[in-house]
């Protein structure tokens, strides 16, 4: 890790631009390798993240862990997840735009020093954050490929979404994030082969 991400990250725990800061008890700045080809952009800390600081461990953090598991990715040394807030909004509701806005400056700094190669937009939040208001629901533009802050970037549905709806037979919520994430493998490693 370099200076930089740690001076950045340091300042973050500081934060206390919107009132979320009030009530966390842990700021979820984000983990993984910096820098790395892959980024994962969540929406915000859960109970569990609030507690333990860290992003995706709770339920929905373990099936991303496993589904990107599945593909060859191992979330600990392939992947950096952060997420549009850092802090956890009351009853897990979804962040309010004043929230997102004032939390962006960080993600978008995260973004500069990991310099990912790909970055996965998981979820509504995610998608809306990142691309702005003008798209359609997630169930129409997930499994699409943007450009995001100047990188090839994929809409996925986001994991708490699949843990709704548990099928995994084809056509089905998680079988379609199945072969996103596996598009997701493909392009990391066509990008490798590209730098020989
Ligand atoms: N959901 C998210 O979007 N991010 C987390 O870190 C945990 C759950």
């Amino acid at each position: 890790m370099s200076s930089a991400y740690e001076e950045l990250r340091a300042e973050c725990l500081q934060c206390a631009a919107c009132p979320l800061s009030a009530q966390r008890k842990q700021v979820v700045f984000g983990a993984g390798p910096a820098p790395c080809d892959l980024m994962v952009i969540g929406e915000a800390p859960g109970a569990d993240e609030d507690e333990q600081g860290e992003p995706f461990v709770g339920r929905a953090g373990q099936l991303l862990t496993k589904m990107l598991s599945a593909v060859n990715i191992n979330r600990d040394t392939d992947a950096y997840i952060a997420n549009i807030c850092k802090c956890r909004p009351p009853n897990n509701r979804p962040p309010e735009k004043t929230e997102m806005s004032a939390c962006m400056h960080w993600l978008k700094s995260q973004i500069k020093l990991v310099r990912p190669k790909i970055i996965v937009l998981a979820g509504s939040t995610a998608m809306r954050g990142m691309l702005g208001d003008n798209l359609r629901g997630i169930t129409k533009e997930r499994g699409k490929w943007v450009t995001c802050e100047g990188v090839d970037a994929l809409i996925i549905f986001h994991p708490s979404y699949l843990l709704r709806y548990p099928s995994s037979e084809a056509g089905s919520p998680k079988w379609q994030t199945w072969q996103d994430l596996k598009a997701v493998k493909s392009a990391l490693e066509y990008k490798k082969l590209e730098k020989c």
